[in-house]
Parts: structure tokens; C-alpha cells; sequence
């Protein structure tokens, strides 16, 4: 079969603005697409601020700055406000929203449900649901859309490690229900988050109010029944946060903080590694050496078989691509912070209420960080290779950091191995997705590719 190559070229990427602009123009690119308002100069420059409406912003991409951000000084730098306005009626005050002590003591009674061990017990759904993923593939024409896929089958896992089984409804309800609600999250923009002027027209309403209250229905029925009549063989993530207790003030979480945190998990950890998980198979089929070299590892691991949790050591280079994969298309493209009180950063004045951006799409094309920094090349990351400490942040940094990185790396090796062992993927011509965002780095047109089983 023929196979479009690359010969040396770049994949996607998003023309950014080398043009200064007033700020309706600005705006009008922020609606279609919010990297657009990433300006070049941020590929180059450790910090580059400006003004949009009344708000004083400041994206910053040199690593130290970022340190001081995510770690050194993280009292200052809450979530920002817009942040927490959105996503508050989706996830309440959870885990990923709250600050100081609330924030705290939920991290740490949530901490052991993400140890390896508790995720490598939970693998097994991950690996049925690679399994599945093939199925559909084998059963589908010969070009399927793997955004769309990747979609379906992390929505088997996120499910599947939440409120399966909960005898007290039925799992179309809750697959619709959950469905609805994630939908919903994922109109927010970016846009709404780094808090543009109120006077800007934005989609008025973000959640339907219905959508809302039945899912959280659906997760206080769950986590009352599960009370009621103990944990599952393998406990999964709802019975893990039941158990779940802070060792310092012994507090447990409550039904309505059980259910916010676990949406949480739903809305966080879903969408993020479909992406991972899209963007690779696309980088995969835009380099067929890449892709090649991947399924020589996957095949002699797997020797035909589902990749599980104790495969991921022996696929080094599996981790590698998917590494990669998140540099170039970090799903969380953006972090957004409010300024509590004056400080500096890069040598300028931050003051207080200024919105401080890391744009960790720039970041991880940095000309100062990255040699070629927008070549696909999966051997940045050989032999274990770590870039500089806050210069590459998929996951984010500091005591914010994801607590479902190593959940979402182990579904993403699995899923990726198994079904690179079994099918090749191609492009199409003229049909390579555009990176759109969102709230996260989503492919335009999908990931259309061309499948054969082999
Ligand atoms: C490839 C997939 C994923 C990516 C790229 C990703 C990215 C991120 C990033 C960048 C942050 C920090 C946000 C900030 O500092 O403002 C974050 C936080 C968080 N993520 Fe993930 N995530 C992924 C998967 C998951 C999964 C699977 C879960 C749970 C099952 C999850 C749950 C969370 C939670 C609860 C937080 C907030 C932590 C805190 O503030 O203490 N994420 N994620």
C-alpha cells in the first residue's frame, strides 16, 4: 500500500498572532480559536503581557517564573476566579477548585486512591476496554474517525471505574446522563476561563440546570447504595474515595463531597486522555517509521495478547510517543491563575487581580527549551530522559499537580499498545485535524485515518 510520508515535515500546528492587535480583533480570534491569540513572540520570549478589555494579563513560559507559580509562592496564585465561577456548579467546591486547607485536606484523603497499586487493579477495565475499542475498529469501514473512538473507549474506562454496577439503575441511564454532563463541561472556552470582559457575548448558559441536577442524582443514588452495601470485589474509585480519610485531621469526605470529587474525576480525566490517545494515533500515522518502530515493541511484547498495567515497563518507547504526543498537543493547553497580591515575575511588576497564563501549548514549543521545537520526535524522551524541571507540563506542576497523571499514562499505554499490535494506520490526504481550543486541545474534523488490520 502507498504511504503518504512526512519527508522531514512538521505536523499541525497553530498559526499564532506576530502582529500586535487591538483587542476586538484579539477577541474575534479568541472565539474561533484560542491559540490564535497566543502571540509568536511567546515561543521566544520568557514572558509576554498585555491588556484585554480591563484585565491585565501576563502568559509566562520561563521555567523559574513558572516554578514560582506552580510551587514557590502558590499562595498567590489561586485557580483563577473565572475558573472557579464555571466550573463550580459542575464540580462544586472539589478538589479541583478549592484553595488552602479545603483543598488540602481533600488532596490528601483522595491521595492513596491513585497509588499504583489501586490503578494497576483497575487496569483490567482499561485493557477491556482496548479490547472492545479493537472490535468496533475491526467491525467498522476502512476509515474511522479515532478522535471519535479514543472518545468511547476512555468513556468505558472513566464509567467503568465510577458508578458501574450501582445496582440501583441501569448503565445506559448513567452512560446517558454522564454523557449530557460531559458534553455540557466541554463547551466551556477558554475563552470563559481567562475571564474576558463581561460585555463580550458568550454562550449564555454553559450547563442546563436539568443535565446538572440528574447527574448529580445519579451519583448520590450510586454512592448511597454503595454505602449501603460495601465495596466491589475490586474496588474501584468511588469505593476508594469512600475509604478515602485525611491522615492529619482523620476527616472523611461527605455525600455531597464524594459526589463533587468523583464528577470531578469524570470531567477531568475523560476527555484528556481521548485526546492523548488521538493525537498520537495521528502523529503515528503522519510518521510510519514512528509507528512502526512502535508496533515492533507492542508486538514482541504482547506477542498478541491485550496490553495490561505489568506490560507498561517493557514498552518504553510506547511512553515515549505518548510523551511526545502530549508536548505537542497538551490537552490542558492553558493554566490560569489570579494574582492575590503584587509580585515579580521575569522582572515585571505582577499586581493584584492580574490574570497570570502558562501557556503550556508555547511552553513545550519554546525555542530556548526545545531544539526543532515542532518536530514529532518521540527520542526527545529515550532512556528515561526527564526535560528541565517546568519546562514541560501536560500534567501541571507543584501540589497542583494531576493526581490522575499516572492513571491516565497506564490507560494511555495500554490502549495505544494494544491496538498499534493490531492495526496500521494511514493518513488522508488533506484531511490532517487542526488543533482547536477549547477548553482543551481538541482535533478539528476529528482524527480521521485509514485502518487496516494486519
Ligand atoms: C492525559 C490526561 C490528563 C491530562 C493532560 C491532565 C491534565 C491536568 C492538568 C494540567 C492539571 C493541573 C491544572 C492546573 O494546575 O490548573 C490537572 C489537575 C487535575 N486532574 Fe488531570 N489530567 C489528565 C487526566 C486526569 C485523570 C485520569 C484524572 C482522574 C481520574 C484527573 C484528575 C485531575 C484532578 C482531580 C486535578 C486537580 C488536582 C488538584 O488541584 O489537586 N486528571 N490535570
Amino acid at each position: 500500500m502507498s504511504k503518504l510520508l512526512n519527508s522531514g515535515a512538521e505536523p499541525p500546528k497553530v498559526k499564532l498572532v506576530t502582529e500586535v492587535w487591538g483587542p476586538i480583533k484579539s477577541l474575534m480570534a479568541a472565539r474561533r480559536n484560542i491559540l490564535e491569540i497566543i502571540p509568536e513572540a511567546a515561543t521566544k520570549q520568557p514572558i509576554v503581557s498585555g491588556r484585554t478589555g480591563s484585565v491585565r494579563w501576563h502568559m509566562v513560559m520561563e521555567p523559574h517564573a513558572i516554578g514560582r507559580i506552580l510551587k514557590d509562592n502558590l499562595e498567590n496564585y489561586p485557580k483563577s476566579d473565572v475558573t472557579k465561577n464555571i466550573l463550580e456548579p459542575a464540580i462544586g467546591d472539589s478538589m479541583f477548585i478549592a484553595e488552602g486547607a479545603h483543598w488540602r485536606w481533600q488532596r490528601r484523603a483522595a491521595s492513596p486512591v491513585f497509588t499504583h497499586r489501586n490503578i494497576a487493579n483497575l487496569a483490567p477495565i482499561m485493557s477491556a476496554a482496548a479490547d472492545s475499542a479493537c472490535a468496533r475498529i475491526d467491525a467498522a469501514g476502512e476509515i474511522v474517525d479515532m478522535y471519535e473512538e479514543m472518545i468511547t473507549t476512555t468513556f468505558d474506562v472513566i464509567s467503568n471505574v465510577t458508578f458501574s454496577g450501582s445496582d440501583a439503575m441501569d448503565s445506559a441511564q448513567v452512560h446517558h446522563a454522564i454523557d449530557r454532563y460531559i458534553a455540557q463541561t466541554a463547551r466551556i472556552s477558554l475563552f470563559d476561563i481567562i475571564g474576558v470582559p463581561t460585555w463580550v457575548p458568550r454562550p449564555s448558559r454553559i450547563f442546563q440546570p436539568n443535565a446538572l441536577k440528574k447527574m448529580k442524582t445519579i451519583a448520590d443514588i450510586a454512592i448511597a447504595s454503595r454505602k449501603k452495601h460495601g465495596s466491589k470485589p475490586v474496588p474501584d474509585l468511588l469505593d476508594l474515595l469512600l475509604e478515602g480519610q485525611d491522615p492529619e485531621t482523620k476527616r472523611q469526605m461527605n455525600m455531597a463531597e464524594l459526589r463533587d470529587n468523583l464528577l470531578t474525576f469524570i470531567v477531568a480525566g475523560h476527555e484528556t486522555t481521548a485526546l492523548t490517545l488521538s493525537w498520537a494515533l495521528y502523529l503515528c500515522a503522519f510518521d510510519p517509521e514512528v509507528q512502526d518502530k512502535l508496533r515492533d515493541e507492542a508486538q514482541s511484547v504482547l506477542q498478541g495478547r491485550t496490553a495490561t498495567a505489568e506490560d507498561c515497563a517493557a514498552l518504553p518507547y510506547t511512553e515515549q510517543v505518548i510523551k511526545e504526543a502530549l508536548r505537542l498537543y497538551p490537552p490542558a493547553a492553558f493554566v490560569s491563575r489570579t494574582a492575590q497580591g503584587k509580585d515579580v515575575l521575569c522582572d515585571r511588576d505582577v499586581q493584584r487581580k492580574d490574570t497570570v497564563m502558562l501557556p503550556i501549548y508555547a511552553l513545550h514549543r519554546h525555542h530556548a527549551i526545545w531544539d526543532n521545537p515542532d518536530r514529532f520526535d518521540p527520542m526527545r524522551f529515550a532512556n528515561g530522559h526527564k526535560p528541565d524541571r517546568y519546562s514541560y507540563l501536560p500534567f501541571g506542576d507543584g501540589p497542583r499537580i494531576c493526581i490522575g497523571a499516572q492513571f491516565a499514562m497506564i490507560e494511555a499505554t495500554i490502549i495505544l499498545a494494544t491496538l498499534i499490535s493490531r492495526f496500521n494506520f494511514d493518513r488522508i490526504k488533506g484531511r490532517d485535524p487542526k488543533p482547536v481550543m477549547v477548553l482543551t486541545l481538541r482535533p478539528e474534523g476529528g482524527v480521521p485515518l485509514k485502518v487496516s488490520r494486519l
